[in-house]
């Protein structure tokens, strides 16, 4: 029997396991059966389950004012749009909201193309930037894949990971952007040398090229600081954000350099649902929280405490930063992930057959750590 019922269409492998509840850092079954949460729904779920305040912030404006547009003057949305611009690197002060990862992806790849007049964008081997036609452009491998469309929307180069002569001849007068996760996510918790990320920099600037940094994984303090950006202390032209940013509710940013979108007028971007209330509020909540329970601290402390006590076999090596890990695996990661989930541990996989992704919610503590190390001992002795 299918594990779909007869109208979703089947996109996805299903893990077997159905969560109806979750607390904390656990989901539950309907049998009450209780699964440590190390994988956050894809990155979305930073707070955890059942957040006091995530949940009242959200309940509380669905009863005074569900929705209304970007048409309207929204308090919820400014006020979002300010934390996130405090939050976000110096410089990086205008906030335009939208709905997911790739649609942030799509906005900024446009906005470059748009404000330099230029045809050309650079991506790295291995990213992922989303499923959309300009996202899925950057995207490596998605045009054998899944990609589907009969060509891209403007010219895109890849060029491998950390190789700086590649990058030189690459980046031109033609370049509109240079596309980059700061450590790759779905690649399998990737991190670049510090001297690629700062030769990007530079060779944008020398040839006023815009830099994007896609921080739809990275950002929102998953790092143990802000983002990415703080983490190679490189400030970007445009970051992209989601995931995260609302703690579970859809939404995503495009966050911008003030000097360069001057030109970008009223009209040049849209969307019905970016900004909404409900998401705005959930933005609010989630950065003050990350703020007031010093929750980038617990992050570094928690993740330290991972690096030093899981490189336990099948488990070779571990590799990220924060709280995006990817432990190296000598059996293939989906045989690991599925061990570790009939030990009720989820984790999730990447586009790497030997890495297993760890993307747990910031309030994980060192407790929930030693479940982990225990299953894997568990799993080596059997
Ligand atoms: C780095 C990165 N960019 C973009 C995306 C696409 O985000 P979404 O699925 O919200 O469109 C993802 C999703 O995994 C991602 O990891």
């Amino acid at each position: 029997m299918s594990k779909y019922n007869a109208h979703l269409q089947e996109v996805y492998p299903v893990l077997p396991f159905e969560p109806v509840k979750g607390d904390g850092v656990f989901l539950k079954d309907e049998k009450n059966k209780k699964v440590l949460d190390l994988y956050g729904g894809h990155a979305v779920t930073c707070l955890g389950y059942n957040h006091k305040k995530l949940i009242t912030a959200i309940t509380n404006q669905a009863k005074n004012l569900l929705f209304q547009s970007n048409a309207v003057i929204m308090k919820s949305r400014d006020d979002a749009a300010t934390k996130l611009a405090e939050f976000s690197p110096k410089n990086l002060n205008k906030v335009f909201f939208v709905n997911s990862g790739a649609e942030a992806n799509e906005n900024a790849i446009r906005i470059a193309l748009q404000l330099t007049g230029r045809k050309k964008i650079i991506a790295i081997e291995n990213a992922f930037h989303g499923r959309t036609a300009a996202a899925g452009a950057v995207t490596w491998g998605s045009q054998k894949k899944w990609y589907g469309f009969p060509s891209t929307p403007m010219k895109v180069e890849f060029i491998p990971r950390n190789d700086i002569d590649s990058l030189k001849k690459a980046v031109d007068k033609d370049t509109a952007a240079v596309i980059i996760e700061p450590i790759q996510g779905v690649a399998g918790a990737y991190k670049f040398s510090n001297e690629f990320i700062n030769s990007i920099q530079h060779q944008c600037k020398k040839n006023k090229t815009l830099l994007i940094f896609d921080e739809v994984q990275t950002g929102m303090g998953r790092l143990g600081v802000p983002f990415g950006a703080d983490y190679f202390q490189v400030t970007p032209d445009l970051l992209t954000v989601a995931k995260s940013l609302a703690g579970g509710l859809p939404c995503g940013a495009v966050i911008m350099k003030e000097k360069i979108i001057k030109n970008l007028g009223a009209g040049s971007l849209g969307t019905t649902f970016g900004g909404g209330p409900l998401s705005s509020v959930a933005i609010s909540a989630v950065i003050d929280t990350i703020i007031d329970d010093n929750l980038m601290d617990n992050i570094n402390s928690v993740s330290k405490y991972l690096f030093s006590t899981c490189k336990i076999d099948p488990v070779i090596d571990i590799q990220g930063a924060g709280f995006l890990i990817g432990l190296k695996t000598k059996i293939p990661a989906n045989v690991l992930r599925d061990k570790l989930l009939k030990k009720n541990i989820m984790t999730g996989t990447s586009s790497d057959p030997n890495i297993l992704r760890l993307l747990p919610p910031y309030i994980l503590e060192k407790s929930h750590i030693e479940i982990l190390s225990s299953a894997l001992k568990e799993i080596n002795n059997e």
